[in-house]
């Protein structure tokens, strides 16, 4: 053994050091450093297993508790040296292990092999982020429902092909977003149950001659139960692949709500109006107010989307079992928690800096015949068939285009002339508190459902 290949973890086997392009390259410790809470508390558990069944001495877990120990607070102290000649996170912490506490340090891999570590740091690390992007969304599903709290009787146009089509209340409209991240909570909960398994004990790949014992270490590490085969376990990222999915519905839902923020603050709309803090200006004309943050979020869900796409081909053409492929799953895994945590927290704060111009949703309102509907349901009523009331109503509504008024705005005359079914009560069905209250059924806009939607949605928080 040449001092020169002494410092590789495996030189024993090797005639030659890599280059130093082929150690930039095949190295990963750059970013899998963040895992580093979790791979010492992995090694943690395995080493009390190791203890506990005998295959290491009690000293020797007293001295890698101690070492491990030592080592945190200098990772949070900022004070570990990382070398990229070590490769990745778990054989920086090994051999500074060594260093510090001698042969018990050389003990801890006993039974287990990077393989099965990474694989465990993985899932403690996503299992850790989806509880925290499960706060953050309850913090934004929280503002949500304060929001429609709010406006649960505000009027606003309903739009379909962003067309005014009937009206609904602002209140509604939110509630609508509230059960879209309902169901995406509801995914990354789903998603944590097949995330939350234990791979150690596999070892490379077929498990190891050791006397361990696995539900120990699960329990230890506060994972449900243990991966069932050692070859899965090791090499498929399903539960990456899955978690990034249910990021790309969640960013997709804020894709649509960012959407709409941006239209809703176009001055020629003017439903909303956004807290300065999330908008920004322009270099050179001086009166524009950007939605930077709605804008850059649509922008973001792209990327999300690209690390989906990422893992989906990273996996396809593995066979089993582990492959070094597997170590690029950590970058897009990693942006895809960093955007959905960033984006979360700014919307949540967002909701609360959202005024609504009222005046504005309702002037769009009168100008889009958004109560046409309510006029055919009424001669619906009367015993006209549907597709004749919806004859008539066209036709008063061509009427009035021309007149450019509102359907309220005719004479009853003029209303009876398109029908002698209609009387004077037709002006409580053309009106838009009229139209709302009588969508009153579960689900429907009327302010009496909005309310009780609300009681059921915070109820659900
Ligand atoms: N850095 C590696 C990864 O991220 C750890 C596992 C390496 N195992 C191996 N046999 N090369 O996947």
């Amino acid at each position: 053994m040449t001092s020169n290949a002494n410092q590789y973890t495996w030189a024993g086997r090797f005639a030659e050091p890599v280059s130093d392009l082929v150690k930039r390259y095949t190295a990963s410790v750059d970013f899998d450093k963040r895992m580093w809470r979790q791979d010492i508390r992995g090694s943690l558990a395995h080493a009390r297993m190791l203890a506990r069944k005998g295959i290491i001495a009690a000293q020797d877990l007293a001295d890698i508790e101690r070492g491990l120990g030592v080592i945190s607070e200098e990772i949070e102290a900022g004070r570990f040296v990382w070398s990229l000649d070590l490769e990745d996170v778990h054989l920086n912490i090994e051999k500074r292990l060594t260093a510090l506490i001698g042969d018990a340090g050389k003990r801890l891999h006993t039974g287990r092999s990077r393989n099965d570590q990474v694989a465990t740091d993985i899932r403690l690390y996503l299992r850790d982020a989806i509880d925290d992007i499960q706060a953050l969304l309850k913090q934004f599903r929280n503002a949500l429902v304060d929001l429609a709290e709010k406006e649960a009787a505000t009027p606003m146009p309903g739009f379909t092909h962003l067309q005014v089509a009937q009206p609904v209340t602002f209140g509604h409209h939110l509630l609508a977003y509230f059960e879209m991240f309902s169901r995406d909570a509801e995914r990354f909960a789903d998603c944590k149950k097949r995330v939350a398994r234990l791979p150690l004990g596999a070892a490379a790949l077929a498990g190891t001659t050791y006397p361990i014992d696995r539900e120990f270490v699960a329990a230890e590490l506060g994972f449900e139960g243990v991966c069932e085969n050692s070859l899965d376990a090791v090499s498929d990222r399903d539960f990456a692949i899955e978690f990034c999915a249910a990021c790309s519905l969640l960013m997709m839902h804020v894709s649509r709500l960012s959407e709409e923020l941006v239209l809703w603050m176009n001055p020629a709309i003017g439903f909303i109006r956004i807290a300065d803090r999330f908008c920004t200006g322009s270099s050179i004309m001086p009166q524009k107010k950007n939605p930077d943050v709605p804008e850059l979020a649509r922008g973001k869900t792209g990327r999300v989307y690209g690390h989906l796409m990422s893992l989906l081909t990273l996996m396809k053409g593995q066979p089993l079992a582990y492959n070094k492929d597997n170590q690029e799953d950590k970058e897009p895994l990693f942006d895809a928690v960093d955007t959905v945590t960033d984006t979360l927290r700014i919307f949540a704060d967002m909701m609360d800096g959202i005024t609504v111009r009222a005046d504005n949703m309702e002037a769009a309102l009168s100008q889009g015949f958004a109560t046409a509907t309510d006029l055919a349901d009424y001669l619906v009523k009367m015993g006209l068939p549907f597709r004749d009331a919806h004859e008539v109503v066209g036709q008063a509504v061509k009427a009035a285009e021309l007149r450019g008024v509102d359907l309220s705005g005719l004479s009853l005359g003029e209303l009876k002339s398109f029908s002698p079914l209609i009387g004077d009560d037709v002006y409580s069905v053309l009106t838009v508190a009229g139209s709302l209250a009588a969508r009153n059924h579960i689900g429907g806009t009327a302010p009496e459902q909005v309310r009780a939607a609300i009681a059921r949605a915070r109820f659900r928080l």
